[in-house]
C-alpha cells in the first residue's frame, strides 16, 4: 500500500523484551537474516549432483510413500524455491531491512513503499522456508531432495552489504518480461491464446547495484530499484502460476495440501509486488529518467504507455476478472495462466531463462532443470 513515508521498521533484534528463542526465530529477528538463512540449510543439504538425476520408477514405487508424479512435482518445486531463494537473498542483502543508516538502494525501495525493505526480507525468508520444507518433506518420504550447491558459480554484486559468495542466479543482465502487468489488468486469458504487450521495456538491465558506484546518482539507483520491483512481480507471478499448474497434478491429498498452501504464499507475494511496481510508475516517483542508462519510467496515470489506459492503471492491483474455463461463462478474477503450456514447469524454466537469470550458468545446470521440469509436467492426477 502507498503510505506516508516513515522510518523503516526496527526489528526484534533490538527489542529488549525478546526472549532468546524469539531472537533465534527468523520471523522476529529479520536483521539476523544472514545467520538465519545459513541456518536454514538451503545451501547445506548433503546430496551430490548425482541426486539430481531422475529417480527410477521402481525405486519410487518401492518407497511406497510418494507416487512418481508427486515426487517429481515436489522436486521441481524445491528446485524453483532454491532458485527463488538465491535471487531473493541477493535482493535482501542489499535492499532488505536493516536498522541504522539506509543505503541508497534501500531508500529507493522505501520510495516505492516505506515498508519495502521489510517486504524484501520477508519474501526472502519465505522462499528459504519453502525450499527447506520441500526438501525436508521429500526426505521424510524417502525421496531425494534437491541440491544445487555445485552450480553456485556466478559472481554477485560487489556493493557494500553483499556477501562475498558465488550465486546460482544473475540479476545484473536481466530482460524482464513486464507483460504480467498488462495481463492481470486485462479481461483476456493467456490460456485462451491471448498475448500481452510489455508495460515497460526492461532489456539487459541490472536489478541490483553491481557495485558501490551504482548507488548513485539518485535517479540511477531509483531506476535499478524500479527494475527490481517489476522483476519481483515477474518472479512471483511465475510462482503463482507454477503452483496453480502443479496443484492440478497432485495425487495425494497431503501433497495437494502442500502445493496449494505454498502456492497461496506465492500469490500473496505477487500481490504486494503488483502494488510496489505500480508505485514506481506514478507520482511522486515517476516520471524520471536514469541519467546513466537512459531508462525512463513514465507516470502511467498521466502518460499511459498503452491504450485503453486501464491496461496499465497502477491502482488496479487485484487480478481483473477474465475469461475462464469457457468463453460462455462469466468473467472471474483468477490467477492465470494455469496450463502447463504457459504456467507449467517447463514454461517456468523457459521464462526464467529468457529473463537472464541463468546467464553464465553451465549447460549441465540448464539440462538438469529442464529434465526435472519435464518430469513435473508429466505428472498426472491419478
Ligand atoms: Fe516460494
Ligand atoms: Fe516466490
Amino acid at each position: 500500500m502507498k503510505k506516508e513515508m516513515r522510518p523503516p521498521t526496527v526489528v526484534a533484534e533490538t527489542t529488549p523484551s525478546a526472549t532468546r528463542a524469539e531472537l533465534d526465530s527468523p520471523f522476529t529477528g529479520v536483521t539476523r537474516r544472514r545467520s538465519f538463512l545459513k541456518g536454514l540449510g538451503v545451501a547445506g543439504a548433503s546430496l551430490t549432483a548425482g541426486a539430481l538425476l531422475p529417480i527410477p520408477v521402481k525405486a519410487q514405487e518401492n518407497s511406497g510413500r510418494l507416487t512418481r508424479g508427486d515426487a517429481a512435482i515436489l522436486r521441481f518445486l524445491a528446485a524453483a524455491e532454491i532458485i527463488e531463494s538465491d535471487l531473493w537473498l541477493q535482493y535482501a542483502e542489499l535492499g532488505g531491512v536493516t536498522s541504522g543508516t539506509q543505503n541508497p538502494y534501500q531508500l529507493a525501495f522505501q520510495q516505492l513503499d516505506p515498508d519495502g525493505s521489510q517486504y524484501i526480507s520477508s519474501n526472502t525468508i519465505d522462499e528459504m522456508s519453502h525450499a527447506a520444507f520441500l526438501n525436508a518433506y521429500l526426505k521424510s518420504k524417502g525421496a531425494q531432495p534437491v541440491n544445487f550447491d555445485k552450480f553456485r558459480t556466478l559472481p554477485g554484486s560487489t556493493a557494500t552489504g553483499a556477501q562475498k559468495i558465488k550465486r546460482l542466479t544473475n540479476l545484473t543482465q536481466l530482460t524482464v518480461d513486464t507483460s504480467w502487468y498488462v495481463r492481470y489488468r486485462s479481461q483476456k486469458n493467456p490460456d485462451f491464446g491471448a498475448t500481452f504487450p510489455q508495460a515497460i521495456v526492461l532489456e539487459d538491465v541490472t536489478a541490483i547495484p553491481r557495485n558501490n558506484a551504482d548507488l548513485g546518482p539518485g535517479d540511477h539507483i531509483q531506476a535499478i530499484a524500479n527494475t527490481a520491483a517489476f522483476h519481483f512481480a515477474f518472479i512471483e507471478q511465475g510462482g503463482s502460476s507454477l503452483y496453480s499448474a502443479m496443484v492440478q497434478k497432485a495425487h495425494s491429498v497431503e501433497v495437494l495440501r502442500i502445493v496449494v498452501s505454498i502456492g497461496g504464499d506465492e500469490v500473496a507475494h505477487f500481490l504486494e509486488w503488483v502494488d510496489f511496481a505500480g508505485n514506481g510508475v506514478q507520482v511522486p516517483v515517476a516520471p524520471f529518467t536514469d541519467p546513466i542508462s537512459g531508462l525512463t519510467f513514465p507516470d502511467f496515470f498521466n502518460n499511459p504507455p498503452l491504450q485503453p489506459a486501464n491496461l496499465v492503471q497502477p491502482s488496479l492491483i487485484f487480478p481483473v476478472p477474465c475469461e475462464f474455463i469457457s468463453p460462455n461463462l462469466p468473467h472471474v478474477a483468477i490467477i492465470r495462466p494455469l496450463t502447463d503450456k504457459f504456467g507449467g514447469a517447463v514454461a517456468t524454466i523457459k521464462s526464467f531463462t529468457a529473463d537472464g537469470l541463468f546467464i553464465g550458468q553451465s549447460q549441465q545446470f540448464l539440462k538438469t532443470l529442464q529434465t526435472m521440469a519435464a518430469e513435473a509436467d508429466a505428472a498426472v492426477r491419478l
